[in-house]
């Protein structure tokens, strides 16, 4: 009977274990989480999600805070197109995150960066083009493409001395969003991804399908892009992504061809995971019921998460003038309209509450969106409960080990003490 250990991806000359632990912004697949999964010969993911607020909690920066005292006086503006992100700090920013991340690195696997391009930060083009050649001069292995790609994005990078080093990946949910990219950018810039990721429904964070994703299956799609890319004689390993809960799971991915599985859910349970430790028992508990996909994202696209989460009916300020990823590139953004809205309809004394849009950076940030893949009711059966009732955190080797030597869907608890 196999196992995913038997398996190997090959990415240009490293040889690894086929486990891919995705990026979770705003720093839920934190630096010690990817360096640890690089340690065991995987490939784990920082996020460059709010990479601000992420630098200040990592190394003690004011970069969120400046940033508010600049633009402190256009903060009753609903236009924001004033609060530009300074593009030498954002560069320094991402420099400190990946840098010091990629210095802590060991053993034989890599760490890439998740970069959601859907990030617009109140003028997409080059703050796409900082983040990205910021993390390159930092040293990362690899990038990771996310939610919105932009199709011109390996233009901006063309001309960088790492172009053809760093491994250049996408992340799409249909053939035709992969032929999209593939058109626009192999014409541009005459390279091809390294390896895409092709993620199902059933995973965390934001999905690239509309309000119909539950017609859809990661088989049918994987087997789509698979059958496409041979016809068109294209050789790029194929990354299936969500809900792929056991190491049998992946073993059936990549028994039909995947060269990796790229895994999320199971490690939000972890020590090395960011989310808070009373998150991740809510987490832990959760039933399938408690989860649900919805359109409060501004970004426009759905999202997977838990019902009970502050992020859902907040009525928060919006706080574009401190963070502000979600600004259009007119300086937008959805969030700060509903909020507008609905303080203009209030009574009296009365809270705002918005139902419809969140404040995505906000509750990001604090971690109060908890955003998270289908199987998460799942978790429950990957530990064991403690006396007080509460569930025991695993640690990130436990759960890849888990993925990599296990077989007939059995999990792998840990010892009982
Ligand atoms: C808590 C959480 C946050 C996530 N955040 C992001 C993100 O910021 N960017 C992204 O591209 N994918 C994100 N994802 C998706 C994962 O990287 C991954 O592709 C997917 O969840 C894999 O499916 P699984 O969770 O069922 O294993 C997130 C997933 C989870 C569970």
């Amino acid at each position: 009977m196999k196992r995913v250990d038997d398996f190997r991806l090959q990415l240009g000359s490293h040889e690894l274990i086929p486990i891919m632990v995705g990026g979770m912004g705003v720093d839920i697949s934190t630096a010690m989480l990817a360096v640890e999964v690089a340690r065991l010969g995987g490939i784990g993911h920082i996020s460059d999600a709010m990479v601000h607020t992420v630098t200040d909690r990592r190394f003690h920066t004011r970069y969120v805070k400046d940033r508010l005292s600049q633009y402190k006086f256009n903060v009753g503006n609903l236009d924001k197109s004033a609060a530009q992100f300074d593009l030498g700090l954002l560069a320094e920013a991402t420099r400190l995150h990946v840098g010091n991340t990629m210095e802590a690195k060991r053993g034989p696997g890599l760490v890439f960066v998740n970069c959601m391009e859907k990030l617009t930060m109140n003028n997409p083009r080059e703050t796409l083009r900082v983040r990205l050649r910021s993390a390159m001069d930092a040293g990362i292995d690899g990038i990771t493409l996310a939610a919105g790609l932009h199709l011109g994005s390996f233009a901006l990078i063309q001309d960088h001395p790492r172009f053809h080093d760093v491994k250049l990946g996408i992340i799409v949910s249909s053939l035709r969003a992969l032929q999209l990219f593939l058109k626009k950018n192999a014409r541009g810039s005459g390279r091809l991804p390294d390896y895409i990721v092709v993620e199902g429904p059933l995973a965390g964070g934001h999905l690239g399908f509309g309000e119909d994703w539950v017609k859809y299956n990661l088989v049918d799609i994987l087997a789509e892009i698979r059958d496409w890319l041979h016809s068109e004689k294209l050789d790029i390993p194929l990354i299936p992504a969500g809900g792929i809960f056991t190491g049998s799971d992946a073993v059936k991915f990549l028994g039909q061809g995947a060269a990796a599985v790229q895994v999320a859910t199971r490690f939000t349970v972890t020590q090395e995971c960011g989310l808070p430790d009373d998150v991740k028992q809510v987490y832990f508990r959760a039933t399938e019921d408690q989860i649900e996909v919805n359109n409060i994202s501004p970004t426009g696209y759905p999202m997977r998460m838990l019902k009970e989460c502050p992020a859902l009916g907040s009525g928060v300020r919006p706080n574009c003038e401190a963070f502000g990823y979600l600004l259009d590139a007119s300086g937008h953004c959805q969030y700060a309209e509903a909020w507008e809205y609905e303080k203009a309809n209030l009574q009296k004394g009365q809270k705002p509450k918005i139902w419809d849009k969140t404040c995505l950076c906000t509750h990001m940030r604090n971690f109060h969106c908890w955003t998270c893949g289908h199987y998460t009711w799942r978790l429950k059966e990957t530990s064991l409960r403690e006396s007080d009732g509460r569930y025991r955190l695993l640690s990130a080797e436990h759960v890849f080990r888990d993925y990599q030597y296990s077989v007939d869907d059995q999990i792998e608890l840990p010892f009982s003490d």
